[in-house]
């Protein structure tokens, strides 16, 4: 018994792995050994006879014989699933599962805007470095050491030895390009700039800021003005009207904030409703002004000959107020359902 057991086995694992995977094929296989007239059936039907000493260790070789004919026509009938049936065909046009692709960030998307705007005016398009020495962040744009407006550019250091930090704004780019270049030109310098600020919807430590500067002679306020109008125009539409207010940074004389006209309530709306302005109808995209003289002399150029203007605008305000984004943390959370959207 134990051999005719033996050679059944080795006989119905041939059969089942050489077996084609056809449902029709592998279902005669278990019915020849497993159904209810089958092969491995008939065994166990003669148990009866098999003398008592050796009934439990010829059982427990039916059973293994049982298991693995039937784990091995398994694995065949799995085969035929993933198979086509007679008559199928795979539609090869069916669209497939589409791979993500990558997008660009809202903010270099915006910074893309912002230069290919000043190129059309004809800027050119630089960068400066991240890590910077006091000299260019203060110093050369006419803020000294102790100076209270220092505070406003309040600054991560690197090394207090070397002087060196992150730098809080994109102006020291002003004073690296002039020492090297002499006017006429027209410069914008995007880049990243950073400032111990606590992280809020409106605040980050991090941030990006584009810097313009035109030098030349006879280069007038208006001149400013007509760039800037030009530039608000484009990027929030014809109807943006923009406004300049009264202020003071060390390095330009005179100095303005500018606003765009709300672009929720286009700044008709009074009323403390607007949820962008909070009603007064105003936001500050920049500041600006007209270079001052201090920080010509301070690169070698004679503030008697020529004159400019610079203005730094924040590159986050800008996408915040153009795609009507109301958290500034968002951009730098990589979160891609909010990144998706541009
Ligand atoms: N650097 C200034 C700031 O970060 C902005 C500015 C740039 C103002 C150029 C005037 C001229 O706030």
């Amino acid at each position: 018994m134990k051999d005719q057991i033996r050679s059944i086995s080795e006989e119905a694992l041939k059969e089942a792995s050489a077996v084609p995977a056809d449902k029709d094929a592998v279902d005669a296989l278990r019915i020849k050994y497993l159904g209810r007239k089958g092969i491995i059936t008939e065994l166990f039907k003669q148990m009866g006879s098999v003398p008592a000493e050796v009934r439990p260790e010829v059982g427990g070789l039916i059973n293994t014989l049982k298991e693995s004919v039937t784990r091995a026509l398994d694995e065949k009938s799995a085969l035929i699933s993933t198979c086509l049936e007679e008559g199928e065909a795979v539609d090869v046009t069916l669209p497939g599962i589409p791979g993500r692709i990558g997008r660009i960030h809202p903010i270099t998307k915006t910074i893309n805007e912002i230069n290919s705007l000043f190129i059309s005016l004809g800027f050119r398009v630089l960068e400066g470095p991240e890590i910077e020495t006091e000299h260019y962040n203060f110093e050369a744009l006419n803020i000294p050491l102790e100076h209270p407006s220092r505070d406003a550019f309040d600054t991560f250091y690197v090394s207090f030895e070397k002087k060196a930090l992150l730098r809080s704004h994109t102006s020291p780019v002003q004073a690296r390009f002039m020492e090297k270049n002499k006017p006429p030109f027209a410069i914008v310098v995007p880049g990243r700039v950073f400032r111990p600020d606590a992280t809020d919807a409106s605040h980050s430590f991090m941030f990006h800021q584009v810097e313009g500067l035109v030098v030349g002679e006879g280069i007038k306020f208006s001149d400013l003005k007509g760039t800037l109008a030009a530039f608000a125009q484009a990027m929030f539409g014809a109807k943006a009207r923009m406004r300049f207010r009264p202020s003071f940074f060390p390095f330009t004389e005179p100095s303005a904030e500018v606003d765009i006209s709300c672009i929720v309530c286009s700044g008709k709306s009074r009323e403390k409703r607007c949820s962008m302005c909070g009603g007064k109808g105003w936001l500050e995209i920049m500041g600006a002004g007209m270079v001052n003289p201090k920080v010509f002399e301070a690169v070698g150029y004679d503030p008697e000959k020529v004159t400019g203007f610079a203005f730094g605008m924040g590159v986050e305000r800008i996408a915040i107020l153009k795609y009507g984004i109301t958290d500034i943390r968002l951009f730098f959370e990589n979160d891609v359902r909010f990144l998706r959207q541009f």
